[in-house]
This record gives structure tokens, C-alpha cells and sequence, in this order.
């Protein structure tokens, strides 16, 4: 009686206190999902009775061209006692879910999430509530998740938990997407999921220690599916109530806005962040496609392009689940093992730019070197220059930030020796040694007291120095602008079609006295010569008479004849001083006709 009464009390309070948010360089990140956001970086294992059959069975590849091979039961219409057949594949002495652990803290990573039970309906645990668990069919018997949660705790790693929730192809009143033909009542489903999924998460709850996160993976909104909001929520408060600490993601079929005791948000597969978000939120990928293991996927993603993706998340407040596919004898793939040991190796070197770190105020695709990622220190700040691209010339060029550095080095020389630099207004330029320091991403630390300043809404200069124009960077609001996304495989531009009088305005920072020359690109098929383009800046007009630029062919013998988009010199405009400039653009067609305007190019 005694226990029952104070937890009564002590679970509401560790509730409250887990709905405290606090600012943890993004506004909305609860208590609870604190280590999560500092980790930034987590291993995925897909690892299950699948992983014995690789993509193949009976001789037949996986019939979808989705090649996900933990699909092969559903997808090949595999019979129950024939698929557990693939058991008889496994090296039982060889598998060692410790060696999983140790890759993935080798490779920099903070936390694993395992497939406990993936949609065949497969526990790898010892479950309980279900005999169709690993337990039961290995001899001595096993208890895969058991030996996972016991590395995780000896090598100091958070532990995560894959159950698909939604879907269960074993049992006889689980989803699987053919009950869209077959029909299944409501009451039905609940037979399964009060006989199945909450004894088994009542288990992984209580018996497998402090369980950090539980991936539940259902890609569509609850309204779509069979599960009920109810039954959602009665999952939810399971977890909540044995382990008020553990992570839950939106997959669980809630969204955040729909319920904000969901922790963070999941991405689709393989997708990677394209804005910033002050909540917590996550990519789940694979190094090649499938994520069981496939053997006919060999569509390897390289150390480069993963490494792109964990920084560009980060960039934007987002986290990184990376997955291995271990075979049946518990191997991780040599592909896979090898680029996770190169990540591992960066983060050694320049992890300090991933791990509690977030986003920094300014937009992301600002500039063409890369992306910037932000750390608040005991004195200051520091941003981090992630070079995906290394300036041919040995200048950096950094536009935004209108604080003065205290200090610049390359993040991998542990001697700190400063890069030389000047700053001016909004503008610093970094000069660099001439060749990458990294092979892969090479990272440039700038200290700041307090925090860095910005001025925003600036076009910043590219990699060679000029300032690219566009009619998606310009001054202001882009809505009136019909902005035509490239077409026919990019040979015909992205532009806006003006047909009526139309200024566009563009803000940047000049760091010295210079003269620039001015570009103008645009596609005109009429045949008049009254139409004009004037662009005014530094206290100087320049007029120009539009002038036709014809068609050009994209291939040949295909009828694919385009319009002509052509760089017109306007002329050249003189910068008296370092400061901030306003650049003016106003095409001016005559009644009946159109200009369809690319860019502005000042260099
Ligand atoms: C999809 C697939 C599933 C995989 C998951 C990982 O939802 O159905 O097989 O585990 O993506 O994100």
C-alpha cells in the first residue's frame, strides 16, 4: 500500500518536471530530451529473422523496388513456420551485440536503438507475452536485447528501442496492409493490442533497465490507420508511467502539434533536414538503401555524403540515426563498418562541432561553402565553419556576422595556432592554408565574447567572391514573385517572368573600397528594342536595352528546342567605401511583352 500511495505522488511530480521546457539553444526542448540533443549523433540497428534470407528467398529478390529487406516476409507472401526457417542461417556463436556497441562508440556515436520487434511481429527478447520471441528458437537460448542493454550500460551508451506497433504480421489480429482487403474489426485489433503490444512494452519497460527512447514506426497520422488515438495514448502513458524519463517520436502516430508530450520528431526515411526547428528532431538513414541487410543493395552512400548530412542537421537543431544491417552471423557489412570507423575518426578530431551544438541565426543556405553549427561556452560563443566546399583561392568568406572574432584556428590543430583574418562591418575573410586539412570536411573554429551579431537579410558573397543576385534572395517578401522552378533537366533555368514594371532589391556589405563589374542574365524573345533594365546602386544608374538572346537546343533530335537565357555586361559600378549597399533592378517591359530575369551577378 505504502509503495503504491507514493508513487502516486512521485510520478505526477516527475511528470511536471519532465514538461518543463528550457532553453537549450532551441526553444523547445523538454527536460528529458536534454542528453538527446547534446548527442546529435545515434546508431539504428535492423537486425531480425530477415536478416537471414538478405534480400532473396527462394531464389526471388524482394518484390519491390523499395528494397527494404525487412520486408521479405510480407512482400514475398512468406508463411509464418517457413520464414522462421531462416533461423537455421544464423551463427549463433559468432553473433555478439557487443561488437555493435563498441562500432557504434568507436564511430562517435551517443546512443542505439535496436529492432526489438520489427513488423514480422519478431521479439528479440525473452518476451513473456508472446512465445514468437528469440528466446524460444535458440539453443542455449539467447536474449539479444538483454546482451545489447547490458553493452550499451558497460560502454557508456544511451539505449533505444525499435517496436513496430502499428503493424504486426504474426499475429492474427495485427495489421498487415492486405487486412485493407480482408477487412478487420476495431475490436479485433484491440485483441492485439491488449494481448500484445502492452504486455510487451509493460516488459521492455520493466525489465531491460533505464530504456532512453522507443522508436515506434508508424509513417502515417493514426486517422489513416487502424490504431486509435485512444489506444495511442494508453501506450503512452505505459511508458510514461514505468520510465517517465524514456523519449517517444512522433512515429508513435501523434503529431507534436496533435500532442506536445511527444519528445521529438521523426523525418521520413533517408530525409534530411531543409529548415531549422526549435524542437527536437531526428533523420533515421542507411548507408546504402535497405535497412535490413540486402545483398543485392549496393547503392553505398559515401564517407563525404553521410558526414554532409550528420553536419547539415546539426546545423539545423536535428539529430542523426545512422544504420547498420548486420548479417546473420552478426557482421556489419564491410561498406558500412568502414564508414562509420572514417565518421568515427572526424568526430575524434572535430566531434567538439556536433555535440551540443545547434543551429546559428543565419539563414542556412547562405553560403556556398557549407553550413555553420554553434556552441555556447563560459565566455562566449563559438562557430563552427563546416567547408563542404574548399575555397580554391585561400579566402573564406564569411558575411552576416557583424561581431569581430577573438580568435580563429582550424578545429583539428590542437595547438590552436590562428588563422590570420580581417574583419570589417558585416564581413570577415579567413585566409587559409592552401590545401584541405581534412580529406573530408575541413572545420574552422571562430571564438567570440558574448554572442556573435548578426545583420541579417545580407546576400553573402559565393566562393569566388561575387555576389549572386536571385530572385529568391532578394530584399523582402518573394511572394509576389512567380518563381518557375527549373524545367526539361535544368537546361531551362530557374526565373520569373516579368511582364509589367518591376524593381527587385538586394542588400550587401562591400568590406573595401572597390570597383564591381555588373552581369545580368535574362531570356527575351520578342523583337522590339524598347524594353530596358536600369540598375541603380552607390549613387549609380546604368541603363541597358533589352536584347533578343534567341533559342538553343538541349539535345539533339528531340525537338527540344528552349529559350536562350544570356549574360548582358551592364557596366561597372564604383564602391568609394566599405559599408552596406542597396542594389536596385528595374525591368521595364513594354506593354505585350515579357523578360524572363536569372540573375544579377556583381563581382
Ligand atoms: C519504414 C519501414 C521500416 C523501417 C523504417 C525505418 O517505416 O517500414 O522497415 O524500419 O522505415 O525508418
Amino acid at each position: 500500500m505504502k509503495t503504491t500511495f507514493s508513487l502516486r505522488i512521485i510520478i505526477p511530480i516527475a511528470v511536471f518536471f519532465s514538461l518543463i521546457t528550457f532553453s537549450y539553444g532551441q526553444s523547445v526542448v523538454n527536460e528529458r530530451a536534454k542528453w538527446f540533443v547534446d548527442a546529435r549523433f545515434g546508431m539504428f540497428i535492423h537486425w531480425g529473422v530477415y536478416s537471414g534470407a538478405e534480400g532473396v528467398w527462394k531464389g526471388e529478390v524482394l518484390r519491390n523496388d523499395n528494397n527494404y529487406a525487412e520486408w521479405i516476409q510480407y512482400r514475398n507472401g512468406i508463411e509464418k513456420n517457413e520464414y522462421l526457417n531462416l533461423l537455421e542461417r544464423f551463427n549463433w556463436n559468432e553473433i555478439n551485440p557487443e561488437e555493435w556497441v563498441i562500432l557504434a562508440k568507436e564511430s562517435g556515436m551517443k546512443y542505439v536503438v535496436l529492432t526489438a520487434k520489427h513488423h514480422d511481429g519478431f521479439a528479440l527478447w525473452d518476451s513473456k507475452a508472446s512465445n514468437y520471441n528469440i528466446t524460444e528458437h535458440t539453443n542455449p537460448p539467447r536474449d539479444i536485447l538483454k546482451e545489447l542493454a547490458i553493452a550499451c550500460q558497460k560502454h557508456g551508451l544511451r539505449m533505444g528501442i525499435y517496436y513496430s506497433h502499428w503493424l504486426d504480421w504474426e499475429h492474427e489480429y495485427g495489421w498487415d496492409h492486405s487486412k485493407e482487403v480482408t477487412g478487420i474489426t476495431n475490436e479485433d485489433y484491440d485483441r492485439y493490442w491488449q494481448d500484445k503490444v502492452i504486455p510487451q512494452m509493460r516488459e521492455l519497460m520493466s525489465e531491460y533497465g533505464p530504456i532512453d527512447l522507443v522508436w515506434f514506426d508508424m509513417w502515417i497520422h493514426h486517422s489513416r490507420t487502424v490504431v486509435s488515438k485512444e489506444q495511442l495514448i494508453q501506450l503512452k502513458g505505459l511508458i510514461r508511467e514505468l520510465q517517465p524519463n524514456c523519449l517517444i517520436n512522433s512515429r508513435l502516430g501523434l503529431s507534436i502539434d496533435e500532442d506536445s508530450d511527444v519528445d521529438f520528431h521523426e523525418m521520413g526515411d533517408n530525409q534530411i533536414g531543409n529548415q531549422m526547428r526549435d524542437f527536437p528532431w531526428q533523420s533515421p538513414a542507411t548507408v546504402s538503401h535497405s535497412w535490413g541487410f540486402h545483398r543485392k543493395d549496393t547503392d553505398w552512400k559515401s564517407t563525404t555524403s553521410l558526414l554532409h548530412s550528420l553536419i547539415n542537421n546539426v546545423s539545423l537543431n536535428g539529430n542523426y540515426l545512422l544504420n547498420i544491417g548486420p548479417r546473420a552471423n552478426g557482421e556489419v557489412p564491410y561498406e558500412i563498418e568502414k564508414r562509420l570507423h572514417e565518421i568515427g575518426k572526424w568526430l575524434k578530431v572535430n566531434g567538439e562541432s556536433i555535440y551540443g551544438c545547434k543551429a546559428f541565426d543565419l539563414p542556412k543556405d547562405l553560403h556556398d561553402w557549407g553550413k555553420i553549427t554553434s556552441k555556447k561556452t563560459d565566455t562566449g560563443t563559438v562557430l563552427y565553419l563546416h567547408l563542404f566546399n574548399y575555397p580554391l583561392g585561400n579566402q573564406l568568406f564569411l558575411d552576416g556576422v557583424t561581431s569581430r572574432p577573438t580568435r580563429i584556428y582550424i578545429l583539428a590543430d590542437s595547438l590552436k595556432r590562428p588563422l590570420e583574418y580581417t574583419h570589417n562591418g558585416a564581413s570577415t575573410t579567413i585566409i587559409l592554408p592552401d590545401h584541405a586539412p581534412d580529406p573530408f570536411v575541413s572545420v574552422i573554429a571562430l571564438e567570440y565574447s558574448g554572442k556573435p551579431q548578426i545583420s541579417d537579410g545580407l546576400v553573402a558573397k559565393n566562393m569566388d567572391g561575387g555576389y549572386s543576385l536571385l530572385p529568391w534572395n532578394i530584399t523582402g517578401s518573394r511572394d509576389p514573385l512567380k518563381i518557375i522552378n527549373k524545367q526539361r533537366g535544368g537546361t531551362v533555368p530557374s526565373h520569373i517572368v516579368i511582364n509589367e514594371q518591376t524593381k527587385l532589391k538586394w542588400n550587401i556589405y562591400v568590406d573595401e573600397p572597390c570597383s564591381k563589374t555588373i552581369d545580368v542574365s535574362y531570356s527575351y524573345q520578342g523583337a522590339t528594342e524598347r524594353n530596358t533594365i536600369v540598375l541603380r546602386a552607390a549613387g549609380k544608374e546604368i541603363s541597358h536595352k533589352v536584347s533578343a538572346t534567341g533559342k538553343t537546343v538541349g539535345e539533339p533530335n528531340s525537338d527540344w528546342i528552349i529559350d536562350n537565357f544570356k549574360s548582358h555586361r551592364l557596366g561597372t559600378i564604383n564602391f568609394s567605401k566599405a559599408g552596406y549597399y542597396e542594389i536596385e533592378l528595374e525591368i521595364k517591359p513594354e506593354k505585350n511583352e515579357n523578360i524572363k530575369f536569372q540573375w544579377v551577378w556583381v563581382n
